[in-house]
């Protein structure tokens, strides 16, 4: 499994990577920020790429109050395997799968939501391309993809904390806010931009209906 971040099945992943996401600004508010910014439904079926821990998955299954499908998606077992323990804990129907967010195992047309919390901005560009031309072709018409990512910092807490690292990314697409751009390469545009907090925001791109 070549494509995963090292990192993620070592040491930082896991409890640990909980504990660490919620000193620097990731804890629960960041992932219920994220999930009522995106205009999910009950009932959806909604894809979390790269679920990591399963933080955002949980948060969107409290947004759509357990009606509907939620899919879990991460590489790492260590991660997953902490999901597991979380969503057995809270007792709601969240699917995981040890899978690559490259190589999609849903037909086209499926999916009716994706939301993709801070794992694009680790991905080399043929990854970052490939995952997004996969992630719209499971898309429904009128369907989305929300991007929750770091993009350039304001004043507040968590950008204080991640200054030094963003700001050795400033010829990256999360500071230069050119993921529209990229996003409209692949067929899907923007609808909504907001800023969470004052370093991540959340973008979603709609795929167009049909005429
Ligand atoms: C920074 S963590 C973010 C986790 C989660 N989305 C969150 O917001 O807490 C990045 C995650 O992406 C996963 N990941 C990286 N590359 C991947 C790939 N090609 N396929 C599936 N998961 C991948 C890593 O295993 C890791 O769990």
């Amino acid at each position: 499994m070549h494509e995963i971040r090292e990192s993620f099945d070592g040491f930082l992943s896991g409890a640990i990577y909980d504990l660490a996401a919620r000193l620097t600004g990731y804890g629960p508010g960041y992932y219920r920020r994220a999930a009522w910014a995106m205009p999910i439904q009950p009932g959806m079926t909604v894809l979390d790429l790269g679920c990591g821990t399963g933080s955002l998955s949980l948060a969107l299954a409290d947004r759509m109050s357990g009606q509907g499908r939620i899919v879990g998606i991460d590489l790492s077992e260590r991660q997953l395997r902490r999901a597991r323990e979380k969503v057995t804990a809270s007792s709601v129907p969240i699917e995981l799968r040890q899978a690559s967010i490259r190589e999609l195992p849903f037909e086209d047309n499926s999916i009716d939501a994706i939301g993709i919390s801070q794992v694009l901005h680790a991905l080399p560009e043929d990854e970052l391309t490939h995952t997004l031309a996969e992630s719209a072709r499971v898309l429904r018409p009128g369907g989305f993809l929300a991007l929750v990512e770091w993009s350039r910092p304001r004043i507040g807490y968590t950008s204080l904390i991640w200054s030094l690292t963003v700001l050795g990314a400033r010829d990256s697409h999360n500071w230069r806010g050119t993921y529209p751009e990229v996003m409209a390469d692949v067929g899907l545009d923007l609808a909504v931009d907001v800023y969470l907090d004052s370093l991540n925001r959340c973008q979603v791109f709609a795929k167009p209906r049909r005429e």
